[in-house]
């Protein structure tokens, strides 16, 4: 494979930036020049496992001796803006996990510096560029469901308004993909069966800001009279196979859960009618099977590679991760407000916030990060 290798720099090294420096160390077009993390024991161990002895506990310190062209951010989602903001002071391009940020306010501030700097965004939201994403766009390419009408997503059954910073933040990017700009949004959200109230609105778990609504049920207007419905409802056990994606065409329909993808080649399902076909996964041609990285973080990495050749936006770009902040937020709003919402929203601060403070009510006060302690504190 031909063309510049693009140096990368990783900061912070548990998780996510392990996902991230598998995909980069197996991509050949991306190479891997330093680590950062403020624990050195990951910052070895994660080293050790890409074979990367630049290893570094301070960020601008990395940037300065290894000069990367893209840094990836990693963390915590509270220490995004932060590290975002310092990080494109360097002038390099950046990747960060998702959600891009807690509200619009922050993301705009990302965005304008990243312009300002000549930097491009991309945001970690790598379901869709995954294979079995390709193989549902190439499928509406071939024209295999007619036109686009509506598009379903379900996250896993976590606490609905989590679940939207968290999962929803996934769904409604693969969402845009196929129906394009979202217009405005419309949101039916209940907490221990009750329409919210501002008494209702929490700090998120693992620092997603701020959040409401036990289950969640949002419908979004696209283009060409395209709609799409949104649910986050709580379970009472966690279901990743509730996680899934149907887009209804005008002559078929298209199934995406996780690494398969369908097709069903009629547009209403009948339990004894035509039955769902597979649709072959489509990787690109230098993805090799003994790769350590997930396929999709590697076809992550693969589609910022073809943006930096051609000076074009990553599919996941930080206007789309903004975009998606745009729909999560106009949701928490129209919740709230018990109202349409239009988008892209004038007023950018975040709208819970917001309905807190008309209500007269003060600061929150701090609740667990860890989900499952912080579940403990809202579910009897
Ligand atoms: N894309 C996905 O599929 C997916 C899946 C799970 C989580 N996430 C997202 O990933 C993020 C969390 O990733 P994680 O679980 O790996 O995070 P983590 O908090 O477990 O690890 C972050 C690491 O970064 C280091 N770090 C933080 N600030 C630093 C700094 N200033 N300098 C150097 N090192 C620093 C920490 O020491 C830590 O080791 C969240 O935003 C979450 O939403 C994405």
């Amino acid at each position: 494979m031909n063309g510049n290798t693009y140096r990368v720099a990783i900061l912070g090294c548990r998780g996510r930036g392990q996902a991230a420096a598998l995909a980069y160390y197996d991509h050949p077009r991306t190479k891997i020049v330093g680590l950062c993390d403020l624990i050195e024991d990951r910052l070895d161990t994660l080293g050790q496992q890409v074979d990367v002895n630049e290893r570094f506990t301070d960020l601008n310190e990395m940037i300065d001796q290894t000069s990367p062209d893209i840094v990836a951010i990693p963390t915590g989602t509270e220490f995004h803006y932060g590290l975002c903001m310092h990080v494109l002071e360097h002038g390099v391009h950046i990747e960060v996990e998702k959600p891009m940020c807690i509200d619009l306010v922050q993301a705009d501030d990302v965005i304008s510096k990243a312009e300002f700097q000549g930097s491009k965004v991309a945001v970690h939201h790598q379901g869709r560029v995954s294979p079995a994403m390709q193989a549902i766009q190439h499928a509406v390419d071939e024209g295999k469901i007619g036109k686009i009408r509506y598009i379903y997503g379900s996250g896993k059954g976590y606490y609905g308004g989590y679940g939207l910073m968290n999962i929803g933040t996934h769904m409604i990017n693969n969402m845009l993909r196929f129906g394009g700009v979202c217009r405005s949004v419309v949101a039916q959200a209940t907490t221990k069966g009750q329409p919210i109230t501002p008494q209702n609105v929490v700090p998120s778990p693992s620092g997603m800001g701020t959040i409401a609504c036990e289950h969640l049920t949002a419908t979004l207007q696209f283009d060409d009279d395209v709609t799409a419905t949104l649910l986050q409802h709580r379970f009472d056990r966690m279901d990743t196979s509730a996680y899934v994606m149907e887009i209804y065409g005008s002559e078929g329909r298209l199934f995406w859960k996780g690494s398969s993808a369908w097709w069903l080649p009629q547009p209403h399902y009948l339990p004894n009618g035509q039955q769902w076909e597979d649709l072959d996964l489509i990787f690109p041609d230098h993805y090799k099977s003994e790769n350590r990285s997930d396929p999709e973080d590697y076809c992550f990495v693969d589609d910022y590679v073809r943006a930096l050749d051609k000076d074009d936006e990553h599919e996941c770009s930080g206007y789309q991760g903004r975009h998606v902040l745009e729909v999560m937020m106009g949701i928490f709003e129209s919740a709230a407000y018990r109202r349409r919402v239009d988008l892209p929203q004038t007023d950018r601060g975040h709208p819970l916030l917001r309905w807190r403070s008309e209500a007269g009510l003060g600061d929150l006060e701090p609740l667990p990060r860890d989900y499952g302690n912080w579940l403990s504190t809202q579910v009897d």
